[in-house]
């Protein structure tokens, strides 16, 4: 079995770029061969003491606000060919929800995440590695679309927490772990191509 993280920064197009390759095994090789894990499943909860957009007593993007012992711990369970019960967090309400979503092992796991090259413990289980980039205009621009469609949050909260939160944690965490991924890609261009290559690359 493999594991393929794929990192960068919020709005660069990881889970775009995830998703296609999940797309691509699952059209190759059947139904059930691949599959994708996000850190955003494994945020900690801390609906106690948050108190709105870009409240500094929480700050999401910070790598303390993810359970990485636990993502890492699943990961190697899935190697032993083990099911794992992945957390399920609730972006609107910032919670951990009760119930969790049961996982089967899979020959390919694709990890989607912008932390996951800025921690040891991930970087030791990945197999190979993608760290998509974007300029930081394009992601907060994405970021600010997605956040408010999906996420039920207002333009000026964005912002906010952008300024205070994801654009320092970017500069300190996400963009120094480019250099730990196996490869860097455009998040600007068609990842068609590159997936293809990528496929090849994990000795498909
Ligand atoms: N290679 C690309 N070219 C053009 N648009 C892209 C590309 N990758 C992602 N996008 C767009 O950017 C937005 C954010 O992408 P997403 O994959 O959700 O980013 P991330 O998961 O890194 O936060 C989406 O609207 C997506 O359609
Ligand atoms: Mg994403």
């Amino acid at each position: 079995m493999k594991i393929v993280g794929v990192s960068g920064g919020s709005g660069s197009g990881k889970t775009t770029f995830a998703r296609l390759l999940n797309r691509i095994l699952t059209e190759r090789f059947g139904a059930g061969y691949s599959t994708i894990l996000a850190q955003d499943n494994y945020y900690i909860d801390q609906s106690a003491k948050f108190r709105g957009d870009g409240d500094p007593a929480v700050n999401f993007d910070h790598p303390s606000s993810i359970d990485f012992p636990l993502l890492a711990a699943h990961l190697q369970k899935l190697k032993k060919n083990n099911a794992i019960d992945v957390p399920v967090y609730d972006f609107v309400t910032h919670t951990r929800e009760k119930r969790t979503l049961h996982l089967a092992p899979h020959p390919i796991v694709i990890v989607d995440g912008m932390l996951l090259l800025s921690q040891t413990i991930i970087i030791q289980e990945l197999d190979y590695s993608v760290f998509v980039e974007a300029p930081e205009a394009v992601r907060f621009q994405r970021r600010l679309e997605r956040d408010v469609r999906e996420r039920g949050r207002t333009p000026e909260g964005v912002e906010k927490q952008f300024r205070a939160q994801v654009k320092p944690m970017h500069d300190r965490f996400i963009e120094p772990s480019k250099k730990n991924g196996s490869q860097v890609v455009s998040g600007l261009v068609d990842f068609a191509p590159i997936v293809d290559l990528l496929i090849v690359s994990i000795g498909y």
